[in-house]
């Protein structure tokens, strides 16, 4: 491992630098892209395409302290009804907006809480999604569950819509660092979701795990990565705790002094992703780890890996629409995101509109550099002559991106002018995002980044 110190030099301890779940982040879209932007990018959907889709959930019965995630509380069914009834609503203006032809590659359900969904409202969502179009052969349905908040009922309506990959939220088994970031979750409570979910027949199961929490330490992290191998996850997801208070207020009860230091981080990934290395599991991109022969570890090795809201996926589909409060959308033209508040939202669909608010409409070489940066998380390389070949730039343009990115950092990347490619090697992986932003034309220079996700 490159020396704490040298890692340091590149900003690796900079919490500010995007994880780069798009291109440009979030942070840089613009209120110029509209509904008819929107409406538009469906209708130019060529036919023959694959096309996925999400939907946000916005509501939780609890709100974890940690939590950084577009949600808000309620205890009563009342506005959870009401949302989904414009969800509906906003199926149906896409329904008339998409062209025929095209067929769906993944649904997922995020939130938020989509399990505190009640079953009938489970089943009138999903039959809704599914008649927008036909589902490839590989068609994947997925459903992040929080174990806290569901129940046989649930569960069973879930497999009978057609999940079949569900990602629990579990965050860390520790109770002490639990207390502190308002999660209460016993292990056991999990193991049965866990169980539950593969008897019947999801055979597909990631787990949200993070690092960087308040008393967080290696023993500590090892006991839950082990509690977790326990469990035997397909797939893993080791975030690191992004501490937002001035963004995520309810961050503000979690105390400042009990977080690891940026180095203290650096050695709890460090651990965490030792121990399922010796297990055996593949490592994907920054911060996902796969069972060998999991279709990401399998994309992963063959270069299929693709990077969305959602984080690393194998799904190669070019459009993507977010359904709901706050969801974004991407087409080949660029982004268009809804709403973030919920009355915003649905004010909006009642009015028989789609309620996009901003975006990002791709200009310039920002589609090129989309697929640089997708290429950095995914693959830690860039193949020069896939750009050129589908952005038709000329080489000496890429070579000369890949020579400034190298004078920012010196020997820790590797730069092939003749094969024209550029690489991170594994000492220098902790600084993937730092990289990947020098290649960011809309990010400014260090100092003066706002945090991403
Ligand atoms: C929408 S949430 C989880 C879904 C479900 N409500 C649950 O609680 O299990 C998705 C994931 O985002 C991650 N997350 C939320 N806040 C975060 C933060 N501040 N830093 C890093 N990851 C965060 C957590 O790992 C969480 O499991
Ligand atoms: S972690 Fe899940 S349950 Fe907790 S506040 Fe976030 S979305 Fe809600």
């Amino acid at each position: 491992m490159t020396p704490k110190t040298q890692l340091a030099r590149y900003g690796l301890f900079d919490a500010r630098v995007p994880r780069y779940t798009s291109y440009p982040t979030a942070t840089h879209f613009s209120q110029a892209t509209r509904p008819r932007d929107f409406t538009a990018w469906i209708q130019a959907i060529p036919p023959g395409s694959e096309i996925s889709l999400y939907a946000h959930v916005p509501f939780c019965r609890r709100l974890c302290w940690f939590c950084a995630c577009r949600t808000q509380g309620t205890q009563s069914d009342a506005p959870v009804r009401a949302y989904v009834d414009t969800l509906l609503a906003e199926i149906a203006l896409l329904r008339a907006a998409l062209p025929e032809g095209v067929r769906l590659s993944r649904i997922h359900w995020g939130g938020g809480t989509p399990t505190l969904l009640a079953p009938d409202l489970v089943t009138r969502l999903a039959e809704a999604m599914f008649a927008l179009a036909p589902t490839t052969d590989r068609a994947e349905f997925s459903v992040e569950i929080d174990p806290n908040e569901i129940d046989t009922a649930r569960l069973d309506a879930l497999a009978a819509a057609g999940m079949n990959r569900a990602s629990i939220g579990v965050q860390d088994f520790d109770p002490d660092i639990q207390k502190a970031i308002g999660r209460e979750q016993r292990f056991e409570v999990t193991e049965a979701v866990v169980m539950d979910l593969r008897d019947r027949g999801i055979r597909s199961l990631n787990t949200d795990i993070l690092y960087g929490l308040p008393f967080q330490t290696p023993v500590k992290i090892t006991e839950s990565v082990q509690k977790l191998l326990s469990l035997q996850p397909d797939r893993v997801a080791l975030y690191g705790y992004a501490h937002v208070p001035w963004m995520a207020r309810r961050q503000n009860l979690i105390p400042n002094e009990a977080l690891p230091t940026p180095e203290a981080r650096l050695d709890l990934f460090e651990t965490a992703r030792r121990l399922f290395r010796w297990d055996n599991y593949a490592e994907i991109g920054i911060d996902h780890f796969a069972h060998q022969g999991d279709g990401l570890a399998v994309a992963a090795a063959e270069r299929r890996l693709h990077r969305n809201f959602q984080g690393y996926t194998d799904d190669s589909a070019t459009v993507l629409i977010g359904l709901g409060a706050s969801a974004i959308s991407r087409f080949p033209q660029g982004y268009a995101q809804n709403a973030s508040g919920t009355a915003q939202y649905q004010k909006a669909i009642r009015a028989g509109g789609f309620a996009t608010v901003r975006g990002h409409d791709f200009a310039g070489d920002d589609a090129m550099r989309a697929r640089m940066i997708e290429m950095i998380m995914c693959d830690f390389a860039v193949d020069g002559r896939e750009l050129v070949r589908v952005f038709k730039v000329p080489e000496a343009r890429i070579t000369a991106l890949f020579r400034a990115a190298q004078e920012q950092f010196g020997g820790m990347v590797e730069l092939d002018s003749g094969a024209l490619s550029f690489r991170i090697p594994p000492d220098a992986r902790p600084l993937t995002r730092m990289i990947a932003r020098a290649f960011d034309r809309y990010e400014a220079p260090a100092g003066s980044h706002s945090v991403a996700t």
